[in-house]
C-alpha cells in the first residue's frame, strides 16, 4: 500500500494525507484501515488503478465513490446529479435562524439528490414535502436517497419545471437554483464543466433566470408568512439587488455563508 499512496502522490501531484484520503474514500475504508493488509490480498489493484486514472481525468471523486456526507447524514450520488456542496448545507442554519415556527409544508424545487428536502425533513419531523426536478437523473437519485432514510411517507417527489402542475401553497420554498451565469461556464474548473450536468449549473445570462422565474411564480404558492429561501451567487449579488429592489411585492434579506460570502437569500411577499 505505501508504493500506491506514493504512486497516487505523484500521478495526482497531492501530498500523503490526500492521497491517503483518496484511497481510503475509493476502497470504502476507514483511512487507518488502508495499511492493514500489508500483502493487499484483497485489494483489486486494477479497479484502484482505473479509477485513480479518472480522478487524474478530473472526474469527481464523488462520482467515483457514489456517496456524499451532507451535514449529519450520508446521501448517494451518481454521474448526471449534482454533487451537493457544502455551503447548501449552511442553508439549512440559515432558514432554521429566519422561520418563527416550524414549517408544515414545504417546497424544494430542483432537489437533485434529495439532499435539501432529505435535511429538512429530518429537522423538522411534522413537516410534509414536495420536491421537484426536471431531470430524470436527479428524481431517480433523489428517490433512493429518500427510501434510505425512509421517507417516503413525508416527500413526494415530482418531475416538473419549477411549480407546473402543482397545487396548494407552502410555509417555505427552498431551492438551490442552477445559478452560474452562462457566459462563466466555460471557465469553471475541468471537474465541474466536463462532469455536472450543465442543468444543474447554467442559470442563463447573469445567473438569474431560474431564481427569476421562482419568485415570479412564487407568490401563487405561497401564503402572508411563507418563506423563500435560495442558495444564490455572491459574484451576482448586485445583480440580484436590482432584481428584488425593482419588485416592489417582496421583502428580502441576504445572508452569509462561513467564509462571509453573500450566499442566501430569504425573501417573503410583502
Ligand atoms: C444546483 S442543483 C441543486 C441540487 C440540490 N438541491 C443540491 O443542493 O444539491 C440544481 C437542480 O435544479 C434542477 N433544475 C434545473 N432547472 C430546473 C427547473 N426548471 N425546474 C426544476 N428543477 C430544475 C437541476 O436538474 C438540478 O438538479
Amino acid at each position: 500500500m505505501r508504493d500506491t499512496v506514493a504512486r497516487t502522490c505523484k500521478a495526482l501531484r497531492v501530498n500523503r494525507d490526500s492521497a491517503e484520503l483518496i484511497i481510503a474514500a475509493l476502497l470504502g475504508k476507514p483511512r487507518h484501515e488502508i495499511y492493514a493488509d500489508e500483502t493487499n490480498e484483497n485489494l483489486d489493484h486494477g479497479l484502484l488503478h482505473a479509477r485513480l486514472i479518472q480522478l487524474k481525468n478530473d472526474i469527481p471523486l464523488e462520482y467515483l465513490t457514489k456517496s456524499v456526507q451532507f451535514r449529519d447524514f450520508d446521501i448517494s450520488i451518481e454521474p448526471g446529479v449534482f454533487i451537493p456542496r457544502v455551503e447548501t448545507e449552511y442553508l439549512i442554519d440559515v432558514i432554521a435562524d429566519e422561520i418563527t415556527e416550524p414549517p408544515r409544508c414545504v417546497l424544494d424545487i430542483g432537489t437533485g439528490s434529495g439532499v435539501l428536502a432529505i435535511a429538512l425533513a429530518r429537522r423538522y419531523p411534522d413537516s410534509r414535502i414536495t420536491a421537484t426536478d426536471v431531470s430524470h437523473t436527479a428524481i431517480r437519485c433523489a428517490r433512493k436517497n429518500i427510501r434510505t432514510h425512509r421517507l417516503e411517507s413525508r416527500i413526494e417527489l415530482v418531475r416538473c419545471s419549477l411549480f407546473d402542475g402543482l397545487i396548494g401553497t407552502f410555509d417555505l420554498i427552498v431551492s438551490n437554483p442552477p445559478y452560474i451565469p452562462s457566459e462563466r461556464l466555460g471557465s469553471l474548473p475541468r471537474s465541474v464543466r466536463d462532469y455536472e450536468p450543465r442543468l444543474a449549473l447554467d442559470g442563463g445570462p447573469h445567473g438569474i433566470r431560474v431564481i427569476q422565474r421562482i419568485l415570479s411564480q412564487a407568490k401563487h404558492y405561497t401564503h402572508e408568512t411563507s418563506l423563500i429561501a435560495l442558495e444564490i451567487d455572491d459574484n451576482e449579488v448586485s445583480t440580484m439587488r436590482d432584481m428584488l429592489e425593482n419588485d416592489r411585492t417582496l421583502s428580502y434579506s441576504l445572508h452569509k455563508d462561513l467564509f462571509g460570502r453573500n450566499r442566501y437569500c430569504i425573501a417573503t411577499f410583502t
